[in-house]
């Protein structure tokens, strides 16, 4: 009898699909099948759109081409250092966040490093060797890299998270796992160069699939959300 704790069960309906996903950061090498990559992505492509204009192009990275970029991407973030200018400001500098989103920033924060990974918030040393392991999609034996149109841009971002989502719930349907990264375009003339971005594209994130790897610690992280009362307002 193996000591492996099972893989996480595929969901059968959209509720389980959604109560089951969260974000992954430690996944099994065990490979994902082409044909099974071409279903989620057909999947996620069945998302609404502006007019259904349908604004995302992905890259998917697998095998020598994701160790490529892999290399290139932990070899700028150990001896580059992120952007200055990023194209759109996903992850703007902590004091640009205003209440509760700080301190919920602050509560995710201390709940990865401290509680699940043992990292004091003054270990910035450990915190930033956890944070490298973005850039090799933790291990995932696929990278995906999700870019729009940059005109219009609001709107096409917001098809984009559309799309992400559909993509991590179908991948939950099918018993796989992901995790978002934004952090990927922190470092985007490294994707661009790599996967031949046309600059008319933005970056949006990138994301990493795979089998989770279940007796990995950090995959025991689970993320509290706020009740209904909180962010729902009804009008009778
Ligand atoms: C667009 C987007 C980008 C994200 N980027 C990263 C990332 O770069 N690295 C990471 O570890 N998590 C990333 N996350 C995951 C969030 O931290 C996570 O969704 C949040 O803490 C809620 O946890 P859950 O996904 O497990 O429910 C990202 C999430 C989203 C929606």
């Amino acid at each position: 009898m193996s000591n492996q704790a099972p893989a996480p069960a595929p969901a059968a309906t959209i509720e389980e699909a959604l109560l089951s996903r969260r974000s992954v950061r430690a996944f099994r090498p065990d490979p994902v099948d082409r044909v099974v990559i071409e279903r989620l992505l057909t999947l996620a492509a069945r998302s609404a759109s502006n007019s259904n204009c349908q604004p995302w192009q992905v890259h998917v990275v697998t095998g020598d081409a994701k160790r490529r970029l892999c290399e290139a991407l932990v070899h700028a973030h150990d001896h580059v250092g992120p952007v200055a200018d990023r194209e759109y400001d996903y992850q703007p500098p902590a004091e640009a966040w205003p209440e509760p989103y700080r301190s919920r920033r602050r509560s995710f924060g201390e709940r990865l490093y401290q509680h699940t990974l043992g990292i004091p918030a003054a270990d910035k040393a450990a915190r930033r060797a956890h944070h490298r392991r973005n850039y090799d999609f933790f291990g995932a034996p696929v990278g995906i890299v999700v870019t729009v149109s940059r005109r219009p841009r609001e709107g096409a971002l917001v098809d984009a998270g559309l799309f992400l989502q559909a993509l991590m719930l179908a991948a939950r349907g099918l018993g796989l796992d992901t995790c978002p990264q934004a952090s990927l375009i922190d470092y985007y003339p490294v994707l661009r160069q790599h996967l031949d971005i046309p600059d008319d594209q933005i970056i949006v994130c990138g994301l990493a699939l795979g089998h989770a790897d279940p007796d990995h610690p950090l995959n025991r992280l689970r993320t509290p959300r706020e009740p209904l009362a909180r962010f729902a307002t009804f009008h009778d």
